[in-house]
């Protein structure tokens, strides 16, 4: 069997780690695979080649991606999707591994539905936001990169007794925010699933703060939240109250670095698996982890409503800021 593999949208780390286990396990089954390189962009523009099992040396603690990525708007048209399929049915490859997250396998689930090519998802985000899965490949190193960028802040906000705002990634899930709020001890988030996102809650939060005694506090602000976007909360808050606060937008930083433990395991276990499932004939999956364990969803799952951030999350962010 002839496979392809690309990694799509936003890069992740331990996508890496995926490709290597997919080129090896196939490899080892005697299977040939065939990088793509951009994405669904280098798909269309037929950038790919043969992907051998020592191309993949020394690339499980890089961060990135060796294929490189892409977004591809003009995948959303039917006839460049046709283009896609007749690009690979002309190179022999009949199955596709696709690491990505949400656009990357709601493209695949239009490939496979309208050209039967055969298809298997691997998660990778750092926005953990897919259905179906506990873990998206990349949230693990994203989140401790947050984590530990926010210690830093903090020795200096307790020094100077200064209001921080620190936006972080996730499009339009509170996961990630929510997440590192609670690992660096923040004393308020701000997400787009919360049920108490308003200006006035966080500013009622604060004071609260201030009155127990609290001279320095570090907001998280997920980047896609109702209220703004931390910039627009901070000038907000200097305007109504000539707050002497900063702003940090960690942005990027997010999404490089050398993948955790947890993401290269994930990697390395999805890759191996998507191959071992192709091979015995299945399709149209994605793979992931539910309460610890592997778990495959049907490619189509990808259409279902994204994951919130847990209910108690977000209260248990101000409880332990008292
Ligand atoms: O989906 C991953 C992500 O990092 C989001 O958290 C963020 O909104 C987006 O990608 C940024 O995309 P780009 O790198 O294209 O600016």
């Amino acid at each position: 069997m002839k496979l392809g593999v690309l990694t799509s949208g936003g890069d992740a780390p331990g996508m890496n780690a995926a490709i290597r286990a997919v080129v090896r396990q196939a490899d080892a089954l005697g299977h040939e695979v065939y990088g793509i390189y951009r994405g669904y962009q280098g798909l269309l523009d037929g950038d790919m080649a043969p992907l051998a099992t020592r191309s993949c040396a020394n690339i499980l603690q890089r961060g990135g991606t060796i294929l490189r990525t892409a977004r591809c708007p003009e995948f959303h048209q039917p006839e460049r999707r046709a283009d896609a399929a007749g690009r690979l049915k002309a190179v022999g490859i009949e199955a596709l591994v696709i690491i990505g997250g949400d656009g990357s396998f709601r493209a695949a689930e239009a490939l496979s539905r309208e050209h039967g090519i055969a298809c298997a998802g691997i998660p990778g985000t750092i926005d953990n936001d897919l259905p179906g899965t506990d873990r998206t490949l990349g949230f693990d190193t994203a989140l401790n990169t947050a984590v530990e960028a926010i210690d830093r802040i903090r020795d200096t906000a307790s020094s100077h007794g200064r209001l921080f705002l620190v936006e972080v990634m996730g499009r339009s899930s509170g996961i990630l925010a929510v997440h590192t709020a609670i690992a660096c001890g923040a004393e308020a988030v701000l997400y787009p699933e919360s049920p108490d996102d308003t200006y006035e809650a966080l500013v009622s939060q604060l004071h609260a703060n201030w009155i127990r005694g609290k001279r320095s506090s570090i907001v998280v602000v997920a980047e896609g939240d109702g209220v703004g976007n931390a910039m627009a909360v901070g000038a907000r808050l200097e305007g109504d109250y000539g707050l002497d606060l900063r702003v940090v937008v960690l942005g990027h930083i997010q999404r490089g670095g050398s993948p955790s433990a947890l993401d290269r395991i994930w990697g390395s276990r999805w890759g191996s698996e998507a191959v071992l499932r192709l091979a015995r004939g299945e399709r149209d999956f994605y793979l992931g982890e539910v309460a610890g364990a592997m778990a495959a969803q049907p490619i189509s799952r990808v259409l279902d409503p994204h994951p919130v951030p847990a209910k108690d999350l977000g209260a248990l962010v101000s409880v332990l800021a008292r």
